[in-house]
C-alpha cells in the first residue's frame, strides 16, 4: 500500500511539474490555471519559488504547481493564501465585515534569496529556496516565521485538500484565545479543533464545545501578534504539543487562508481582529442587567410569581427567560395556550413591573403538516436536505425535525420575518440554541447535507461551524426589522469569528462546580480577546445542585460578566438569588446591586468596544504582557479598563492572593489605597470579593435600581481615584436604546485628571448631542494625600463641601462642569 502512495505520488509530482524548473506549458497561470486531473495527490510542501507576479496589493508567488497570494490588507495585517493548482476558491467569507483599514504605504522589495513586501509596520518575506514565509515587524525582529512551507493533500472522497501550515514556536512563545476552550488560559502545549459540538455537562479540558474562533495570538519575546485562520471546515490546532518548537494550523478542506495580524501589544491584536470581523453592536441598556433563566418558568402564574418575587425582594431584575416549555409541543413560533393563555397580556404585565421577556427559539421544526412553520418551510424548499435529496431529518426537542439552512439568504429573509407574532406579542429578546447544530443521537448532521452557502454551496463539512452564527444573524436581522427602533438583543450558543456581530453568547451546559466557577472565568476572558466581549456562563451551573456559598461567589462573578445570567436545568432545585437562605439573600441582593451602579461604567466599556474595537474583559496578561509570569496568571481580569477583578474561585477562603499590575490601586470596598507591581493577599470573606479601581479613575456609577430606567436620579455619582500622575476616564451615555447614537445622539465625556501633594484637577470635555435627565454630578473623592481647603469649580469657589473621616471628599456640581480645582 505504502509503495502504491509513493508511485502515486511520483506520479502526481511529474504531472503538476513540481520541480523548480517546468516548461512553459505547465507553467501555472496564476488564477485561471484549469485542475488537472491526476490520482489523489498526497502530501506536497510548496518548493522552490520559481515565478511572481504584483497586482497592486496583492502579490502571487508559484513553485510551479501551487500559487500563494500575500494581501496587504491595512499597515498591521497581511494576508496569505495557498492554491494548491493555482486556483483559488471564490473569496467568501462569513467572518469578515466591512472596515476601512489604512495603507499608508506597501513596498516590494526583491533579491536573489527573498521576496519581501513591507508595510510600514511590518513585511512578509518569502524565501525563494524553500517557499518559507516569514513575518517581521520595522525593527527587523522575526516575529513569525514558517517551520515548513505550507502543504496540501488531496482528499479524495470529497474532493479539494487538507491544508497545513506549520511555523516555528519559540522556547518562550505563549498562546492566547482560540474562542471558548474549557482549559489553561495559556494554550501552549495544547493540541485543539473547532467543530461546533453540542456537550452537555462539558468538563475541563473538553474539546470541541460549541464555537468554532480560528483566531489566536502568538506572544513572543514580548510582541504579540494574531493569527487568523479564517476556514469554516474542521479546523486543528497545535500549540507546541506535537513538537515543542512548532505551532502548526490545518483544516479538513478549503483554503489556506489566514491573515497576520501585527502587535506589538495584544490589545492591538484584538483590536485589528475586530476590525477584521465586527464588533458587537451597541446592546440595549437592559440588556445589561441581572437576567433569570431556568428550564423552564412556566405556566403564567408561575413567572408572575417570579416577577413578584424579585420586586417584592427587592432584587433588581431586568429580563425573565422562557425556555422550551413556552412553546406548543417545542414547535418554534408558538405557545401553548394551556400554561399560557395570553401571552400578549402576560407580557405586558411584565413590561409593566420592568421586565424584559426573551423567548427560545431553535433550529429543529417540528415534521408537522398541521404546523404552518413547516408547511412553508416546505413549501419553499428551506430545509437542508442530504446529498441524494433527502431531507436531513433528526430528533430534537419536538421529535422528528427538519432544518432550515441558515446558509440561503432567502431561508435567512423568512426567518426573519417568523418574529413578528412574538415580537408584537411583547418578546424583547430571543435566544438561540441547540445550533450546532445538535441533533439527538448522532450529535450533529452528517457530512453529505448539502448547504447554499449564500450561492457558493457546500456539504455540510464546510457550512458546519458557521451554521449556528448564520442562524442567529437571520434572528439578529429578523428582530430589527420587526421592532422597529429598539436594538436586539440575541443570545446564542453556537457561533464563528464574527458571530459577535449578531449576538451575545453563553458557554452552554456547565455543571454547579467551584471547577466550572473557574472554567467560567478562564473561558469568559478567552471569548472576550476572541472578539466575543458580550458572553456570560450560567451563573450557579446549569446541571447539579450549588449550595449557598457557590451559588454565592457565582453571583460575585456574574456582577463582572459583561452578560450576567443565571440559569438551571429543569432537574435541578429551584434556583433564584433567595434560594439559599436569607444570609445568601442579603449577599446576592447587593452584589447585584452593585452591578445596577455600575451600568453606566459597563455601558461605557461596550461603547468602547464597539466605537473603537476594545474588548470589555482583558486578562492580566493583556494589561502587562512582558511580565512573563502573567502568561499564566488567569484569575485577575480588568473589567473593562478601569476596575481590576479577582473573583473568588475556592470553597471556604477567607482571603486570597491577588496580582496587581503595575500602577497604583484602590481597594473598591475598602478604598485602602494599594501598591502595584506585586501579589497581595487580600480577606475574601464571603460578602466581599477582591475588586480595585485603577488610581486615576472616574467611575460613574447610578442609585439602586430594580431595573434600567425605573427612576430618574437628580445626580450621577462619579467616584474619582486620586493620582499623581495624568490619566483619563470615559463616561458614555446615550438613550439606552434605540439607533440615535448612531447619528450622534449621545455623549462622550471624557475626565482627565492629575493631582501632587498639594493639588488635584479634574477637567471635563463633552462631546455629542444628548441629554442625561440628570443635572448634577454627585463627587467622591477618594486617596487625596492633602486635606481640601479650596475648592475651585469653573473659577468659582465651592463652599458646600464634606470630607470625612478617611479623608473621602464629596461635593456636587453642574454635570456641565469643565474643571474642578482644589487644593490644600
Ligand atoms: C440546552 C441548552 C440549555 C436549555 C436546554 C433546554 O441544553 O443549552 O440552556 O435550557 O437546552 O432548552
Amino acid at each position: 500500500m505504502k509503495k502504491e502512495k509513493d508511485t502515486l505520488a511520483k506520479q502526481s509530482n511529474n504531472l503538476s511539474g513540481n520541480k523548480p524548473e517546468v516548461s512553459d506549458d505547465l507553467k501555472p497561470q496564476f488564477l485561471n490555471n484549469p485542475i488537472i486531473s491526476a490520482p489523489p495527490i498526497t502530501k506536497q510542501y510548496l518548493k522552490a519559488v520559481i515565478n511572481h507576479k504584483v497586482e497592486g496589493k496583492n502579490f502571487y508567488f508559484t513553485d510551479g504547481t501551487a500559487t500563494v497570494q500575500i494581501q496587504v490588507l491595512s499597515d498591521e495585517i497581511i494576508r496569505v493564501r495557498m492554491a494548491p493548482q493555482s486556483v483559488f476558491l471564490a473569496d467568501f467569507s462569513y467572518a469578515i465585515s466591512p472596515f476601512d483599514h489604512r495603507i499608508s504605504h506597501i513596498d516590494f522589495f526583491e533579491n536573489n534569496e527573498v521576496y519581501k513586501v513591507s508595510t510600514t509596520m511590518v513585511s512578509c518575506v518569502v524565501c525563494k529556496e524553500n517557499f518559507l514565509i516569514s513575518f517581521v515587524d520595522n525593527q527587523d525582529r522575526v516575529i513569525s516565521a514558517d517551520d515548513k512551507s505550507m502543504h496540501y493533500e488531496e482528499n479524495a472522497d470529497f474532493g479539494g485538500y487538507y491544508v497545513y501550515c506549520s511555523k516555528i514556536c519559540n522556547p518562550h512563545e505563549n498562546f492566547f484565545a482560540l474562542g471558548d476552550k474549557p482549559t489553561n488560559f495559556n494554550l501552549r502545549g495544547k493540541r485543539l479543533n473547532l467543530w461546533n459540538t453540542d456537550t452537555y455537562a462539558f468538563s475541563r479540558n473538553q474539546d470541541p464545545l460549541y464555537r468554532s474562533i480560528p483566531f489566536y495570538i502568538g506572544l513572543n519575546e514580548g510582541i504579540s501578534y494574531g493569527i487568523f485562520f479564517d476556514n469554516t471546515f474542521r479546523t486543528h490546532f497545535d500549540f507546541a504539543h506535537e513538537k515543542s518548537n512548532r505551532v502548526s494550523f490545518w483544516a479538513d478542506g478549503g483554503e489556506l487562508n489566514y491573515y497576520y495580524i501585527h502587535g506589538p501589544q495584544m490589545i492591538d491584536v484584538v483590536k485589528r481582529y475586530h476590525c477584521l470581523t465586527g464588533t458587537h453592536e451597541m446592546p440595549p441598556m437592559w440588556a445589561l442587567g441581572y437576567h433569570q433563566c431556568r428550564w423552564s418558568y412556566y405556566p403564567e402564574a408561575k413567572v408572575k410569581n417570579l416577577a413578584d418575587t424579585f420586586r417584592e425582594k427587592k432584587i433588581p431584575c431586568d429580563a425573565i427567560y422562557l425556555d422550551i416549555d413556552y412553546m406548543d409541543g417545542y414547535r418554534c413560533f408558538t405557545w401553548d395556550k394551556r400554561y399560557f393563555p395570553d401571552p400578549k397580556g402576560m407580557m405586558q404585565e411584565l413590561e409593566a413591573m420592568g421586565f424584559k421577556t426573551v423567548v427560545i427559539i431553535d433550529p429543529g421544526i417540528k415534521v408537522d403538516e398541521n404546523y404552518w412553520v413547516y408547511k412553508e418551510g416546505k413549501e419553499h424548499n428551506y430545509f437542508c436536505r442530504r446529498c441524494d435529496d433527502y431531507f436531513m431529518e433528526g430528533n430534537v426537542w419536538p421529535g422528528r425535525c427538519q432544518f432550515p439552512d441558515f446558509t440561503n439568504p432567502k431561508v435567512r429573509d423568512w426567518w426573519g420575518g417568523l418574529f413578528k407574532e412574538l415580537v408584537e406579542a411583547g418578546v424583547d429578546g430571543i435566544w438561540n440554541d441547540m445550533n450546532e447544530p445538535a441533533v439527538f443521537g448522532s450529535g450533529t448532521f452528517p457530512d453529505d447535507v448539502r448547504h447554499n452557502f449564500d450561492h457558493y454551496r457546500g456539504s455540510h463539512r464546510k457550512a458546519h461551524n458557521i451554521y449556528g452564527m448564520q442562524m442567529v444573524r437571520a434572528t439578529f436581522q429578523g428582530l430589527k426589522k420587526q421592532q422597529r427602533n429598539k436594538r436586539p438583543f440575541t443570545i446564542t450558543r453556537a457561533g464563528y469569528s464574527g458571530v459577535q456581530r449578531y449576538a451575545s453568547v453563553w458557554t452552554g451546559d456547565n455543571i454547579a462546580t467551584w471547577e466550572h466557577l473557574k472554567l467560567n472565568n478562564i473561558m469568559c476572558q478567552r471569548l472576550s480577546i476572541s472578539g466575543i466581549s458580550f458572553c456570560g456562563a450560567d451563573i450557579g451551573g446549569f446541571t447539579g445542585e450549588p449550595d449557598g456559598e457557590l451559588f454565592t461567589r457565582w453571583i460575585q462573578l456574574g456582577v463582572f460578566s459583561p452578560l450576567m445570567r443565571a440559569h438551571s436545568a429543569g432537574d435541578t432545585k429551584e434556583r433564584e438569588p433567595w434560594s439559599f437562605g436569607e444570609e445568601y439573600e442579603k449577599i446576592c441582593r447587593r452584589f447585584i446591586e452593585l452591578r445596577y451602579q455600575l451600568l453606566p461604567y459597563l455601558y461605557t466599556a461596550f461603547w468602547q468596544h464597539q466605537r473603537h474595537q476594545l474588548p470589555v474583559l482583558r486578562p492580566v496578561v493583556m494589561l502587562e504582557q512582558d511580565n512573563q509570569i502573567n502568561h499564566f496568571r488567569e484569575d485577575e481580569f480588568s473589567f473593562g479598563d478601569k476596575i481590576l477583578i479577582c473573583p473568588v474561585l475556592e470553597p471556604g477562603v477567607n482571603s486570597r492572593k491577588v496580582y496587581l499590575p503595575k500602577g497604583n490601586w484602590y481597594n473598591f470596598f475598602t478604598n485602602e489605597k494599594m501598591d502595584g507591581g506585586k501579589e497581595h493577599v487580600v480577606p475574601t470573606p464571603i460578602d466581599s470579593m477582591p475588586v480595585f479601581i485603577k488610581a486615576g479613575s472616574v467611575i460613574p456609577l447610578y442609585p439602586v435600581m430594580q431595573y434600567v430606567n425605573e427612576i430618574d436620579f437628580e445626580a450621577l455619582t462619579l467616584k474619582t481615584y486620586f493620582s499623581d500622575k495624568p490619566a483619563e476616564s470615559v463616561v458614555y451615555e446615550d438613550e439606552g436604546d434605540g439607533f440615535g447614537y448612531q447619528q450622534g445622539v449621545f455623549l462622550e465625556k471624557r475626565f482627565n485628571v492629575n493631582g501632587t501633594n498639594s493639588t488635584f484637577i479634574m477637567k471635563q470635555r463633552i462631546e455629542g448631542l444628548y441629554s442625561p435627565q440628570y443635572d448634577k454630578y454627585h463627587h467622591f473623592i477618594y486617596g487625596l494625600p492633602f486635606r481640601a481647603g479650596r475648592i475651585m469649580v469653573d473659577g468659582n469657589e465651592l463652599k458646600q463641601y464634606s470630607v470625612d473621616s478617611k479623608n473621602r471628599l464629596s461635593f456636587k456640581t453642574s454635570r456641565d462642569f469643565h474643571t474642578i480645582d482644589i487644593k490644600s
